[in-house]
Parts: C-alpha cells; sequence; structure tokens
C-alpha cells in the first residue's frame, strides 16, 4: 500500500527549515503532499498563489513531494485525501507543546487512522521562522541560506513592489 503522507502549514513563506523536514519526509514517504493553508482572516505577506509556486519552486528536486492548497480544518483535508501521516516539525520545547495540544484535537477529528508524526527540526534552522525571515530581510538583513533562492528573490521583488 502506498505510505502517504501530509506536510501542512502556512508557508508564508516556506523557509529552509520547512525545506529539511520536507526532503526527510520524502525519503521515509512513498508521496509527500505539502499543502499551504489559505486562511481567510489572516493576512499573509505573499498571497496564497506565490506561496504554492514558492513551495512549488522550492521542492522541484524532490519528484515525490507535490503541492497543494486547502482552507478550512485541516482534519476535513486529511479525511478527504486519505492520508495515513500527518507531519509535524519540532523546533524546540514550545512547538511540543503547540503541537501536542493540534495532534490531539485532530486525532479526535481524524476518521481513519491517521497518526501524527513528529522530525526534529534540523538545529541549524531551529531559530528560525517565516516571520522572523519577513522582519529581517524587510528592515535589509541578509537571510540568504535560510531560505531556498526562490524565496530569497520572491521577497527582495514584493519588497520592491511594496516601496514603489
Ligand atoms: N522551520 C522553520 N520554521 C518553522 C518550522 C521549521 N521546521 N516549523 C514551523 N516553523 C514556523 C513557521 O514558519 C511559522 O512561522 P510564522 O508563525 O512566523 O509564520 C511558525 O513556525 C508556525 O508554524 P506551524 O506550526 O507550521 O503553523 P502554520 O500556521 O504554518 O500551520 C497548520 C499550522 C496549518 C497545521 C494549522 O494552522 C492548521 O491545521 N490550520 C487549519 C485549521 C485547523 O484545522 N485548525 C485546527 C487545528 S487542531
Amino acid at each position: 500500500m502506498e505510505r502517504k503522507a501530509l506536510y501542512a502549514g502556512s508557508f508564508d513563506p516556506i523557509t529552509n527549515g520547512h525545506l529539511n523536514i520536507i526532503e526527510r519526509a520524502a525519503r521515509v514517504y512513498d508521496t509527500l503532499t505539502v499543502a499551504v493553508v489559505e486562511n481567510p482572516n489572516k493576512k499573509s505577506f505573499f498571497n496564497i498563489d506565490e506561496r504554492v509556486n514558492l513551495a512549488k519552486e522550492a521542492v522541484k528536486h524532490l519528484p515525490n513531494v507535490k503541492i497543494d492548497k486547502f482552507s478550512g480544518l485541516l482534519a476535513d483535508y486529511v479525511n478527504e485525501g486519505g492520508f495515513a501521516t500527518v507531519i509535524r516539525g519540532l523546533r524546540d520545547s514550545v512547538d511540543f507543546q503547540n503541537e501536542m495540544q493540534m495532534a490531539n484535537m485532530n486525532s479526535r477529528l481524524y476518521k481513519g487512522d491517521t497518526e501524527t508524526v513528529f522530525l526534529m527540526g534540523n538545529p541549524e534552522y531551529s531559530y528560525i521562522s517565516s516571520s522572523l525571515i519577513k522582519e529581517v530581510a524587510s528592515l535589509g538583513g541578509d537571510v540568504s541560506g535560510l531560505v531556498p533562492d526562490c524565496v530569497l528573490d520572491g521577497i527582495t521583488n514584493k519588497l520592491q513592489e511594496e516601496s514603489k
């Protein structure tokens, strides 16, 4: 049976921390879907299509990874897609606390036997978040090496557009 896993997030934008989790999960599962969540109530830096396109570009070297988007409950998307596994990355104990809450809530909502599987984030990226990347970049700081090159270009272009 195909081992199908899901990794979901806002990915505003995708970072090398996310990419590290994706690359490792892609080695363990037959297919990995990376799903970008669309939350109409949350203002994002990159719109949903931009986030999806950046994620597609960032994973193009991984043949068993596909990018999708969804809105609403993660559990609904999981139930519809028949994912056996939901991957989550853990950077630190704060992530662990939050993730435990979400995993337990989601497990009530899954209709099948979906399991949440945690991968420890690479310590090299444990201090980064999408917000921190955006904050540093928007103030002129160098974030190269922390995000894929396509994201670096995307941030630069977006900041230039905004300053016009
Ligand atoms: N490397 C770098 N950064 C990481 C990271 C990693 N390995 N893992 C997480 N992060 C960062 C993210 O960039 C994000 O940063 P930001 O807050 O500055 O944008 C932050 O940590 C939180 O990431 P995450 O926990 O993955 O949250 P998210 O908002 O990206 O996605 C969902 C969380 C999509 C899984 C969750 O909101 C969800 O399920 N939404 C659907 C609605 C729903 O079902 N709600 C009920 C849930 S029980």
